[in-house]
């Protein structure tokens, strides 16, 4: 079974063939960090517009590097939600098109999923599991209970934790994309220089919040003299990094509680998505399953980044259970991977 994945939903627009036995074929991530640098963040359009120029020739760079071509492919799998809209329609419309020119299946993958379900294409995780999904736009734990089955334990009731980490590099200068940038500058640091507040320590329930933590950070920044010298930005970003990860850990050792009552027989603890590559926090999520008696997986840091091999993958769990999509899917900028909880749920889903 061999599927290609599209993915364009934020700022990488990526290409990847995987086939049944794990085995990546390609896996081809174009960034279009450089675009988006000079405005600090991430333009919608002008990543649309990027993804539309790209998607074609990586596909094709795809195809060849995994040394087939589209008659090999048993179905084509494309990130369909949830992202900027304008960027999931390239792909989405791309992936159709590819479907319906070859007469092949179409999976519309949820990205959610794709990272999600990392965890089984690197490591053959079993269900049920626990996910701690850590990106961009969302920071959830989730009972992942099979392919399409999530409980989700808790949320942010604010930002995401890497919209937290990209304000607060913006804050101090660090460029874009701010979580590898404060990483680099925190390995420099001083983590107990600056005491930021962990927000939702020491409460019940797995919700999270980092808007106080931001406001904290902001304060601290502006009640320094301009421009801060670097050993400060280096102390501020090292002890941001430490009160993220003390507010994560905490938090998820409240869901392993939960998910050790429902689920006896889970012992998995996965971290997934961008937050995911951040070193410091795995340290601190692999000595939390230690004294949990949980093991901890996660996936090297390629696939916790936005990529195609994770959708390819997630379109390989979804064909081999015949959970195959029409080629009128609507693409979705939001959707939730357990849509029962999202009822009054601020987060971005
Ligand atoms: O999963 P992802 O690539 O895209 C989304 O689906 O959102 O996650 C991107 C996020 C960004 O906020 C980025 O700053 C953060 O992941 N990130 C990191 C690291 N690498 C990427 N955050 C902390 N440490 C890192 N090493
Ligand atoms: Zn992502």
């Amino acid at each position: 079974m061999i599927v290609l994945g599209i993915e364009t939903s934020c700022d990488e627009t990526a290409a990847a063939v995987i086939d049944g036995r794990r085995q990546r074929l390609s896996d081809l991530v174009l960034s279009q960090t450089e675009l988006h640098t000079p405005y600090g963040g991430i333009v919608p359009e002008i990543a649309a517009r990027a993804h539309l120029d790209h998607i074609d020739r990586l596909i094709a760079q795809a195809l060849a590097e995994a040394r087939i071509g589209l008659d090999r492919i048993d179905a084509v799998a494309a990130t369909c939600g949830p992202g900027l809209i304008g960027g999931v329609l390239v792909g989405a419309m791309t992936g159709k098109a590819i479907a319906l020119a070859r007469n092949l299946p179409f999976l519309a993958i949820n990205h959610l999923e794709g990272h999600a379900l990392s965890a089984r294409l690197s490591d053959d995780v079993a269900f049920p599991y626990l996910l701690l999904l850590v990106s961009g736009g969302h920071c959830q734990l989730l009972a992942v209970e099979g392919v399409g089955r999530y409980a989700r334990l808790g949320t942010t009731i604010d930002d995401a934790v890497g919209e937290a980490f990209d304000k607060t590099a913006k804050l101090l200068g660090l460029g874009y994309p701010g979580g590898p940038a404060i990483e680099r500058a925190a390995a420099a640091g001083d983590p107990a220089r600056y005491d930021f507040p962990r927000p939702l320590r020491g409460r019940p329930g797995c919700d999270f919040s980092f808007a106080g933590l931001k406001t904290a950070v902001r304060q601290t920044v502006e009640a320094l003299p301009a421009p801060p010298d670097p050993g400060t930005v280096a102390d501020i970003a090292a002890s941001f990094q430490m009160a993220v990860a003390d507010a994560l850990a905490n938090r998820t050792a409240n869901a392993i509680a939960l998910f050790r009552a429902r689920y006896p027989a889970g012992r998995t603890l996965v971290v997934a998505g961008g937050v995911a590559a951040n070193t410091m926090l795995r340290q601190r999520l692999t000595a939390l399953a230690v004294q949990s008696a949980m093991t901890l997986v996660a996936p090297p840091p390629r696939l916790c980044t936005d990529n195609a091999a994770m959708i390819a993958w997630a379109g390989i769990e979804r064909l081999k259970l015949g959970l195959i999509d029409g080629l009128d899917f609507a693409p979705r900028p939001r959707w939730p991977l357990d849509p029962a909880a999202t009822q009054g749920s601020r987060a971005k889903a």
